[in-house]
Formats: C-alpha cells, structure tokens, sequence
C-alpha cells in the first residue's frame, strides 16, 4: 500500500504575531515546518510527501527540503485560502495508484512513528478515515460573545482531534470536491457519509498557535 503524505503548511499563523508565516517560525535553530518534515521524511511507514507552502514561499520550503536531506519530498506547491483549500492543492500532486494519504499539519512538530502506525493500520479494515484524538477531560460550555455561558455541553464521549488524519485517497478526493466548510479532512469525510474512526493520540501532538505553545514544543525537544 503506498502511503503519501501532505503536509499542509500554508497558514498565516497570524497569532504569532511575526512577519513570517507560522511555517517558518523558528523552533530552537529550524523552521517550524522542519520538524514535521524531517520526521516524515524518516518514517518507514510514509513513501512519499507533498509539501503545501505558503503563496510565494514554495522555494524556501523546497531549499529547506534539499538541506535536510528529505528525499521523499516528491512535490511542493501552494496553499489556498482555507486549510480545504491547501489540502485539495497538495491532493492534486498524489498519484492516482497512491492508496493512502496521511494529512499532516506542519503547525504540530512532533509528529510520531507510532502515531503513524496507529492511523494507517484500521484502513486496511475498511475504515475510510482514521483520525487521532485526546478524550476531552474539561468541562465544555458554549459561551455567548458578551462572555455568558449559554450552555454546559456533556463532554461525555467528546474527543480533540489532531494529525496525522489517514485516509483512502479516494475517499478524500471525493469528499473535498464536494465540501469545503470542515476544519478538519475527516469532517469531509463524515459530511460525505464515509466511517472515520478515532484512535489514541498524544499530547506532544500540540498544535502551535501562539509563541507560548513554540516555547513549550521547544523545552519538549530540549528535554
Ligand atoms: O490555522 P490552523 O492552525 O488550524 O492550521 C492548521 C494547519 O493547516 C497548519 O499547519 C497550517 O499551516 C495549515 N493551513 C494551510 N492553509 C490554510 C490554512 C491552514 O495549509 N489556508
């Protein structure tokens, strides 16, 4: 089964407050967008990758990709407006033989082998989507704009969800031709009746929003 990965990296990051996209904050000596790369480039499980850059930094992504060595890096193209968007553009470089593609956000580093494992290994049991996720241990309340509570969700059976989000590549071709409004590939799927299933994640799988979650990823990988 030949496993392509996407690793979305086009946002702007804006709450980062730099004058770069997120992509190529620094974490400790690299580019955010290192780390993620060079841990799929290294995985047994991953055959090849197609790297989504922010419009107008698709050469420093391919020059970061020569230096490090990544030499599962099979294409790199530009983002779009939305993360759909981004996806459907790195999508478009998956060969139609691929069986399954992995979706990776660069914005969480420390993407892992055995995360990997655990996505990719309900598809061969005909799951169409294979997501990781965290049960979600506060308490949730949807809250109004003027800051009142409107409502104490149960968080009862409630999952976060993160990526690597694996996926039949038809499958997902399908779905993101039909949906754009998801935060997340997998809510494509569901949106186009496919079955996607939750496994265990991990918490070093943080996604980088703010200069604080940088500081804590960089203390994990100093550690
Ligand atoms: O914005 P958010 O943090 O949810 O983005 C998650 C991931 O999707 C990040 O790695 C970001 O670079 C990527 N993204 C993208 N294109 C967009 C928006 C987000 O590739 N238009």
């Amino acid at each position: 089964m030949a496993v392509w990965a996407v690793l979305v990296a086009a946002g702007r990051g804006e709450r980062l407050g730099l004058d770069q996209p997120k992509a190529f904050a620094k974490l400790g000596e690299d580019p955010l967008l290192a780390e993620s790369l060079r841990r799929l480039d290294d995985s047994g499980w991953v055959d090849a990758i197609v790297v989504v850059a922010p419009p107008g930094w698709e050469e420093p992504a391919i020059l970061l990709a020569e230096e490090l060595g990544c030499g599962k890096v099979s294409a790199c193209v530009g983002g779009g407006a939305e993360r759909a968007d981004s996806v459907r553009n790195g999508l478009a470089e998956v060969p139609p033989d691929a069986v399954a593609v992995l979706v990776h956000d660069a914005a969480r580093p420390l993407v892992s082998d055995e995360v990997i494992g655990r996505v990719l290994a309900p598809l061969s049991e005909g799951w169409d989507g294979v997501v990781p996720g965290l049960p979600v241990s506060d308490t949730l309340k949807r809250v109004g704009a003027d800051g009142a509570v409107v409502a104490t969700v149960s968080r009862d059976g409630m999952w976060a969800v993160q990526t690597p989000q694996a996926f039949r590549v038809d499958v997902l071709r399908r779905a993101l031709a039909s949906d754009g409004g998801a935060t997340d590939c997998a809510g494509s799927v569901e949106a186009a009746g496919g079955r996607v299933k939750v496994v265990a994640g991990d918490v070093r799988l943080l996604k980088v929003t703010t200069a604080d979650d940088l500081a804590k990823i960089a203390s994990w990988l100093r550690a």
